[in-house]
């Protein structure tokens, strides 16, 4: 036997490198959903208390729960083989996700259980425990301190409006000293985590939720399952379905494209074209589900770019876990790689969905909806306009990005870029007509719009911290170094 020793990784260094695998608090509670569909809950309770403090986030499922035995081998990194064999329906994958999902949020937790009518046991891992035992001290709580975690569930539970008598809870798991939930200073940016949460999961559940086979509450409220596929809707072209063999299995594919007025419609608060507080665009791409469980969105996996123009486009690809070591999943089931196989097979489908999808992007901007009066006007950024003092180039308005940009900005926002765009027409005049020099000295005043212009500038400089003679000698500079200006620059003193 050669000479060895056991080196064992310290805990509180290894639990920190492994829960950064690109968790975030919508993902990490998601894997922790995943374990309760493959647990057979129909209904998970998820309670957070924002308003109480230090915070405390409570995953309860009416699952199958586990023994004692079982609560302590799975609270072990790794729990399972990665190469043992998975129950078809099985949504884990690394044996992992209950562990470092929940330290990517929380410093410490707990799994409580019961399976059968046994009393409930729990066992907690603390990285302040583990920090002073410096080894894998796993906390297995008394029976007073379990009860008395069941009991704070149940209150909690009460807080909220519409609780439901009826759930009994099998497992939860308690995240305590959430630090980085803890890191938001204010209310709402913890509600806004919330909603994002809860948006999170009405999208990767979607098929569950709308399935009627599981029911999440996050705050007893219901979450309500998205459907980023909604091919009934008026409008929905559908390219038919394509698969790609891969040893026994078949990969399925399919690829939709949205019509022009999800466009619009995408932008009110509710919509069947993309879910709360996210637009078109973010929704673009491929959608891989795994198990019936949405695992990847919102681009195209390397495969084209995505882009304002591809924004109807959508195609969705069916696996299973069988497919898992294929698609490189990652700890935190959040991305994933396509098989070179399957690439190629899709690469018709892909050109088709975004082909269809940027001439239907195209069409928009050729329609009525959006599109300025006359079609010349919209594709010169440039025009030239006769004065009276001969001709000038101006930037155009109606130039359809300039249009477009300007749509989307505030009052405030529109004025700054139109005087940014009076700035840049003044310029480009001066170097059309090679007269870089100082314009003339014979002034007939200052037109109004200039006057408005000039005090404007002033105004957004001076908040801008710039100080008062920088500012005259922009403005100098910006609208000719004439009396007149200088004039009307005495009376902004
Ligand atoms: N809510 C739950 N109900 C019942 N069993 C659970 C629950 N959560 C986790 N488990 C058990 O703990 C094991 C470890 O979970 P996890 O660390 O997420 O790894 P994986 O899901 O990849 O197996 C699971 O395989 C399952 O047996
Ligand atoms: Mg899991």
């Amino acid at each position: 036997m050669p000479e060895s020793i056991v080196l064992s990784p310290p805990p509180v260094f290894f639990i920190k490198s492994i829960s950064e695998q690109g968790y975030s608090l919508s993902t990490a509670v998601a894997d922790l959903v995943d374990n309760s569909i493959t647990a057979g809950a129909r209904r998970i309770e998820l309670l957070i208390n924002a308003n109480v403090s230090p915070l405390r986030l409570y995953i309860a499922d009416d699952g199958c729960g586990m023994t004692s035995e079982e609560l302590t081998a799975n609270m072990r990194f790794p729990s399972a083989d990665l190469d043992a064999g998975r129950a078809g329906n099985d949504l884990g994958r690394f044996g992992l996700g209950l562990k470092t999902g929940s330290f990517s949020q929380a410093r410490r937790f707990t799994l409580v259980s019961s399976k059968s009518g046994a009393p409930y046991q729990a066992r907690t891992w603390d990285v302040g425990y583990l920090k002073k035992t410096e080894d894998w001290t796993l906390i297995i709580e008394e029976e007073t301190a379990t009860e008395k975690l069941l009991q704070d569930f149940a209150e909690t539970s009460a807080d909220f409006h519409g609780r439901s008598e009826s759930f009994v809870p099998r497992t939860i798991v308690i995240w305590d000293d959430l630090y980085k939930l803890e890191r938001l200073k204010k209310q709402s940016e913890i509600n806004d985590e919330l909603e994002e949460l809860r948006s999170h999961l009405g999208l990767v559940f979607h098929r569950f939720l709308q399935a009627g086979k599981i029911e999440i509450r996050l705050n007893n409220s219901l979450v309500e399952g998205f459907d980023p596929f909604p091919v009934n809707a008026t409008g929905v072209q559908i390219i038919s379905e394509d698969y790609w063999q891969s040893g026994d299995t078949f990969i399925r594919f399919q690829g939709i494209i949205l019509p022009k007025r999800a466009a619009i419609e995408a932008r009110e608060e509710i919509s069947v074209w993309a879910p709360p507080g996210k637009t078109l665009e973010d929704c673009q791409g491929i959608y891989v589900y795994r198990n019936e469980r949405l695992i990847s969105y919102g681009g195209w996996l390397r495969t084209i770019t995505r882009t304002i123009w591809l924004q109807f486009g959508r195609l969705k690809i069916d696996i299973t876990n069988i497919n898992d070591s294929e698609f490189h999943l990652n700890v935190a089931k959040s991305s994933l790689k396509l098989p070179f196989g399957l690439k190629r097979a899709m690469a018709i489908m892909i050109s088709s969905v975004a082909g269809q999808a940027s001439k239907e992007y195209r069409e928009r901007l050729a329609s009525g909806v959006t599109r300025s009066n006359t079609t010349k006007k919209g594709l010169s950024l440039i025009t030239r306009e006769n004065s009276a003092a001969g001709p000038v180039l101006r930037i155009s308005h109606d130039f359809e990005l300039l249009r477009q940009l300007e749509s989307q900005l505030n009052a405030e926002q529109q004025e700054m870029l139109r005087t940014v765009t009076s700035l840049l027409e003044k310029k480009l005049n001066q170097v059309w007509k090679g007269d870089t020099a100082a314009p003339s000295e014979i002034g007939e005043g200052v037109a109004e719009a200039d006057r408005q212009k000039i005090s404007r500038l002033k105004k957004y400089y001076e908040e801008a911290g710039y100080s008062a003679d920088e500012i005259r000698e922009f403005l100098l500079e910006s609208f000719g170094q004439n009396n007149d200006v200088k004039t009307f620059l005495e009376t902004l003193y």
